[in-house]
């Protein structure tokens, strides 16, 4: 599939986002997934899978430290599709043996501690739920920070082995914002209020107006250490 990159980026590019994600079902019936966090990237994506019925399993990495405006727009776009959202959990034994030992604040201590509560909380959770896919689907922008602008919507994954497709790569803000407003789409009240970004809640803070997109996330660290580990390359 690596090999294949070059040919499915010139079959992909120039099509709309709907029809790039109906170009992976067909090529790789089955074997798509999306992962949504519940930002609105994510909320237009899922309106396009669901809204379609395109075969795309959604799922979510359930931390367990996200903000009750994330489970609050989750409820409701449940109600809305009546489709499901997989919500994949930490290992219990590795996330009882890091809170007992360090308590449930660890990731302000140090780097390490937070790669680990990221690990236990999102990585190990990833790596299940993407177990068996061969493409997988985000709602990754180029804009949202200087190490996404060097990516492209279609990358290889060394990591877990498959085809990431972002969709709405190349879309503005603006952009995002007119299909939420347009559709109708429910989203976090919290973009309303300096979070262009939004992920745990001890972890994730508002930005100034003018401030980089992703300032608010793990702010008390350096800028370059500054992925989960989600997307690393
Ligand atoms: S992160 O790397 O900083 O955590 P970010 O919040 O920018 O990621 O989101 C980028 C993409 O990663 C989202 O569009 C979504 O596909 C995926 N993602 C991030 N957090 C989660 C989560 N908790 N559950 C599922 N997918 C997620
Ligand atoms: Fe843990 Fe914070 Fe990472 Fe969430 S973002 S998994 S709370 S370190």
């Amino acid at each position: 599939m690596k090999e294949q990159l070059q040919h499915i980026a010139a079959e992909i590019s120039g099509l709309s986002p709907v029809d790039g994600l109906r170009y992976f079902v067909e090529q790789f019936p089955g074997k798509v997934i999306f992962s949504t966090s519940f930002g609105w990237e994510d909320q237009v994506i899922t309106d396009m899978i669901f809204s379609n019925d395109l075969p795309i399993r959604v799922f979510t990495l359930e931390t367990g430290r996200l903000f009750p405006e994330t489970y609050y727009v989750w409820n409701r776009t449940l109600e809305r599709y009546k489709k499901p959202i997989y919500s994949y959990h930490p290992q219990v034994d590795s996330l009882q043996k890091m809170v007992s030992t360090k308590g449930p604040n660890s990731f302000y201590e140090s780097v390490e501690n937070r790669k680990e509560c990221c690990y236990i909380r999102k990585i190990e959770p990833l790596k299940r739920a993407l177990e068996g896919y061969q493409c997988w689907i985000t709602g990754i922008r180029s804009e949202q920070s200087p190490n996404r602008h060097e990516l492209s919507n279609i990358e290889w994954d060394e990591g877990n082995q498959l085809l990431k497709f972002h969709p709405i790569f190349d879309w503005t803000l603006d952009e995002v914002k007119a299909y939420v407003k347009e559709n109708n789409i429910v989203y976090n009240p919290l973009h309303d209020k300096g979070f262009p970004s939004v992920g745990c809640a001890p972890c994730t803070r508002a930005v100034q107006p003018g401030e980089d997109f992703r300032a608010g996330r793990w702010w008390w660290e350096d800028q370059s250490k500054k992925e989960c580990g989600l997307h690393a390359s």
